[in-house]
């Protein structure tokens, strides 16, 4: 099975609008936003042979309200996958996939910020060799937030 990295299109976009996650995962369901929002330039879609399976979000979108403002050196990333393909270890193998992609793009270093009671999301970060920087609570609702790093070494 071949994992691929694609630019967001409409109908990925409306697909990903209708997706629901059970709780407590619950809070990352999609808004009547969602469908435009996946549409800015800035999210790819996550293919296992052709097939929708998640979604990479870059930039604004995966800034969280109260944290780490934009910065010209590092670029924020978010990451979510169909809610009927949790912990199938796509999330591993797309992570591993964008870091070689951005890196080629020139990218030099990404940030996330993640929900702290968010394990799997935690794990994932570890995994691919984030490092934690910091820490905040959303401005939205009092979440706390962990925010951390990785280089992308040339
Ligand atoms: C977070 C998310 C992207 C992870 O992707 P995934 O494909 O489900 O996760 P993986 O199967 O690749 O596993 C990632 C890590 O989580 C761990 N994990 C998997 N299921 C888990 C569970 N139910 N509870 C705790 N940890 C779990 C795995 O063991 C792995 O850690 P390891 O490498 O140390 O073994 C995905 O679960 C998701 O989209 N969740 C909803 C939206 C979300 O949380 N987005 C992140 C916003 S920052």
């Amino acid at each position: 099975m071949t994992l691929s990295l694609a630019p967001m299109t409409t109908d990925w976009a409306t697909e990903v609008a209708r997706w629901r996650y059970p709780p407590p995962l619950d809070i990352y369901n999609p808004t009547d936003d969602t469908a435009g929002a996946m549409l800015d330039g800035n999210h790819l879609a996550i293919l296992e042979d052709g097939e929708l399976v998640g979604f990479i979000g870059l930039g604004a979108e995966s800034r969280v309200p109260g944290g780490p403002v934009a910065r010209d050196d590092v670029t924020d990333v978010g990451v979510g996958i169909r809610p009927d393909r949790l912990s199938e270890r796509f999330g591993t193998r797309a992570g591993e996939l964008v870091l070689e992609t951005l890196h080629m793009a020139g990218h030099t270093a990404l940030r996330a910020s993640v929900l702290a009671s968010n394990e799997r999301s935690m794990s994932l970060a570890v995994r691919l060799g984030f490092r934690e920087t910091g820490a905040f609570l959303s401005s939205r609702d009092g979440a706390r937030f962990v925010v951390l790093e990785r280089e992308l070494l040339s």
